[in-house]
């Protein structure tokens, strides 16, 4: 085979094994995760991936729900399975903070992921987290931080947002906001009712972005799982 061809082959191998697409897999009782999530899929696609949503499955009962006038997840999201995560090479894990970590259900969705552990399907797959609390200080770093546990022990790679693209947005503090390198985040209030700001939302579209152009950097393996 001459190396023209050789490298020809390359190339198709390479474009075939490329990521295309990233999954964004979030958890919102409220909707302000949900609405974080969406502007994510703006800047995920910005560079050309596809940006696909998906909800962590509800736990609580209908009765708790009422109590805790939750709205219902949105029906036009389809629900995350075992079979998403080996899908897709690359997430972003959106969650609402409880005591500082991941809500109930994010966490019983991993913990569901014992298989996939045991035959290494998540190993070196990209992750980036993102997240909402009530208050300032009310534990956002602390989820990521919590969080990164669970990827560890699956051998995922977290990828922070960092201050390079959100320099101006994270060292400006003429408002209050969510979100730091640790990941885009906003700030619902003690009773829900702030929404996401405009820059909060900024910052979640360029965490979308930016972890979507080191996705695209990335080649998937799929020979090897
Ligand atoms: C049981 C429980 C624990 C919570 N713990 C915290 C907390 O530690 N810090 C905080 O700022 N907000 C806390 N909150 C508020 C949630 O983080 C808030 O409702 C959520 O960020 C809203 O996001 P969502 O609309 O996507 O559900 C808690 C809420 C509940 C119900």
């Amino acid at each position: 085979m001459s190396s023209l061809a050789i490298l020809f082959l390359r190339l198709i191998r390479q474009l075939l094994t490329m990521v295309s697409k990233v999954a964004i897999i979030y958890y919102s009782m409220y909707g302000h995760v949900g609405q974080l999530a969406r502007a994510i899929k703006k800047g995920v696609e910005s560079v050309g991936l596809k940006g696909d949503l998906y909800q962590i499955p509800e736990t609580l009962p209908k009765d708790v729900l009422e109590k805790m006038h939750a709205p219902g997840q949105d029906p036009n999201v389809p629900l995350a399975t075992m079979e998403t995560l080996e899908q897709y090479e690359a997430f972003l894990f959106g969650m609402p903070t409880r005591y500082g970590n991941q809500s109930a259900q994010v966490r019983a969705f991993w913990d569901r992921t014992g298989q996939l552990w045991v035959k290494g399907s998540l190993h070196q797959k990209l992750a980036g987290v993102f997240f909402s609390t009530a208050s300032m200080g009310g534990g956002q770093e602390m989820t990521a931080a919590n969080f990164i546990s669970t990827l560890a022990h699956h051998g995922m790679v977290y990828v922070p947002l960092g201050y390079f693209n959100t320099f101006s947005q994270f060292t400006g503090l003429t408002e209050v906001r969510g979100g730091s390198a640790w990941g885009s985040g906003t700030l619902a209030g003690g009773d829900g009712s702030r929404q996401p700001s405009k820059l909060e939302l900024e910052v979640a579209e360029i965490q979308g972005k930016t972890f979507a152009e080191l996705a695209k950097r990335v080649q998937s393996k799929p020979e090897d799982k």
